[in-house]
């Protein structure tokens, strides 16, 4: 037996819990303060809109909805991009964050075979194992510190200091799943400036924009990277900022140093996402592109996002408000200034197991808890719980 998959493995022990007061804290999910995921307002009008067109559903082109595509694409550069206007900048539709990560994986193995590839330690669970599964050695580079509950900075700089040239670099361009630890904007210089002197290949994987600070500010270290001339991978997601999880819709864009450059690199791709499932499903991008195409719709998104984004604070507050209510043993302040839509709360894994057995409450083996399954009605029994485990 393969062993369980340390997050999705946790819903299906949820499902499995016949407690009706039972909570999932595990996978990055939104839900709103009714404890149900969303059906966003700017999809159903963009839905309504397409039922109107009753489009036939014909295969897609390999790199997916072409409108799809571009919107993304000046979603992630910006639509002023030299890169864009370069064309150095190619973007295709993936299964999702997930997706884009795989083939940006597969597309490196069969051009850089002998790269290794660094992800921040801790990282998302299933980073390690999705390089791994492309072949890559998999190794990593401090990042979270215990004592500050904040970036090992300088551990992550003398690491990034000793790659050899060529190695592949993942990193998180906001909301560090699963720490919530971003680097600030200096630091972020910083990195940026030895990735692209060392000849460093960076990944950014940007799975939650638009739940950190904004869609804007959250996306700025990808306009930064792309400033630097270099190449650059970036795997975008769409399953929390629209809410479209089981959608599957996302994106992976590659910036080359040329526009010839990049059109070669668009035929690789193509032929990575043939040789794997062909082409991608209709139904998500039609969504996406519809949204952000239409400016009434592309307002509506941005309003709803914000919502999400200001509920999720909201949700770090109370807690930690109840946790001090409740005498919990320890400060947990730092959740407030965490980013995203997780805490890394420094509960320790029989603290987690304890949680699940006599509380119904399901969190990540290492700690981790989404915040954003919170609201006003569980808080207190989350609170009363973690208060009394610790
Ligand atoms: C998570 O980290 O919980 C999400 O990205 C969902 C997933 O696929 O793991």
């Amino acid at each position: 037996m393969a062993p369980r998959d340390p997050i999705l493995g946790i819903t299906e022990a949820f499902v499995a819990d016949k407690n009706p007061n039972k909570i999932n804290l595990g996978v990055g999910v939104y839900y709103d303060d009714n404890g149900k995921v969303p059906l966003l307002q700017c999809v159903r009008k963009a839905e309504a809109l397409m039922m109107e067109k009753a489009a036939p559903r014909t295969y897609l082109p390999i790199d997916g909805l072409a409108i799809y595509d571009k919107a993304v694409q000046e979603l992630v550069f910006g639509a002023e991009s030299p890169v864009i206007q370069e064309k150095r900048a190619i973007t295709v539709q993936a299964l999702g964050g997930t997706g884009g990560l795989k083939l940006g994986a597969d597309f490196l193995k069969r051009f850089s075979p002998d790269a290794q590839v660094w992800i921040s330690d801790p990282s998302w669970e299933n980073h390690r194992a999705l390089f791994e599964s492309a072949g890559f050695q998999v190794n990593n580079y401090p990042y979270y510190d215990p004592a500050t509950r904040g970036v090992n900075f300088a551990g992550m700089l003398d690491e990034l200091n000793a790659m050899p040239s060529g190695s592949v670099v993942v990193l998180h361009a906001c909301c560090h799943n699963p720490t919530g630890a971003d680097l600030t904007s200096e630091q972020w210089d910083q990195v940026i400036d030895v990735v692209s002197k060392r000849g460093l290949v960076p990944f950014l994987d940007m799975a939650y924009q638009g739940f950190g600070d904004g869609i804007a500010e959250d996306g700025d270290v990808v306009h930064r990277f792309a400033a630097t001339g270099g190449s650059l991978f970036v795997s975008n997601s769409f399953s929390k900022s629209f809410s479209l999880y089981g959608e599957r819709v996302g994106a992976l864009s590659i910036v080359a140093t040329s526009a010839e450059e990049a059109s070669r690199v668009l035929s690789q791709l193509k032929r990575v996402i043939r040789t794997n499932y062909s082409n991608p499903p209709v139904h998500g991008g039609q969504v996406v592109a519809t949204v952000l195409a239409t400016p009434e719709l592309r307002q509506m998104w941005e309003d709803e996002l914000a919502g999400m984004r200001l509920r999720i604070r909201e949700m770090r507050r109370l807690l930690v408000d109840k946790l001090a209510a409740n005498s919990a043993a320890q400060d947990f302040d730092f959740v407030v200034r965490q980013r995203g839509m997780f805490s890394y709360s420094g509960l320790t894994k029989p603290q987690v197991d304890r949680l699940r057995n006599e509380y119904s409450i399901y969190a990540i083996d290492t700690g981790r808890i989404c915040v954003a399954a919170l609201n006003s009605h569980n808080v207190d029994q989350v609170a009363k719980a973690i208060a009394s485990v610790i």
